[in-house]
């Protein structure tokens, strides 16, 4: 049984080593892309104060396809280049969206979402996938929350078979 300990949000470099550390002891000794991405979303949306969306984007086929989340149903199917997600594959960088109205192409998958942070999921130098995260609070992440979930999703994409 995986009991979460009292994150201090406060503190985002502690909250991330914290977190980094327990993703890994839960996808210790599996391989599965779908199970780890189920318990990597559950960590993140139950550590992270103040989000409304955190799950896991695939490559599939040429597009992104919807993974292992929590939060609210979500679109499906997001083409590469589109919405926030498509752009973090598109240009393989993290993308950190203060406001969401004013990014170009924006994909509302929840109304209440108001600021967002896609980071990709790189495997031997290529993006299979991405980690999103969405907040309904306006400028919700910063660099400190960028750096923590590169970390993250550093971890997670080594530890699957995707
Ligand atoms: N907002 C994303 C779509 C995915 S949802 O946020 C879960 C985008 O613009 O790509």
């Amino acid at each position: 049984m995986f009991t979460a300990p009292a994150y201090d949000a406060a503190d985002k470099p502690a909250l991330y080593a914290d977190l980094a550390r327990d993703l890994a002891g839960l996808v210790a000794g599996e391989r599965d892309w779908v199970a780890n991405c189920a318990n990597a979303a559950a960590l993140i949306f139950g550590a992270l104060p103040d989000l409304n969306w955190a799950g896991v984007y695939r490559l599939k086929d040429g597009e992104l396809v919807l993974g292992p989340f929590q939060g609210k149903p979500a679109c499906l199917r997001i083409a590469v280049g589109k919405g926030v997600c498509g752009t973090a594959v598109a240009t393989g960088a993290t993308q950190l969206v203060a406001d969401v109205h004013a990014f170009p192409g924006h994909i509302a998958c929840d109304a209440a979402s108001r600021s967002e942070l896609v980071v990709p999921l790189v495997v031997a130098g290529a993006v299979i996938g991405v980690l999103d995260l969405d907040s309904p609070t306006p400028a919700r992440f910063d660099a400190a929350d960028a750096a923590g979930v590169e970390r993250l999703a550093g971890i997670l994409a080594a530890a699957c078979d995707f």
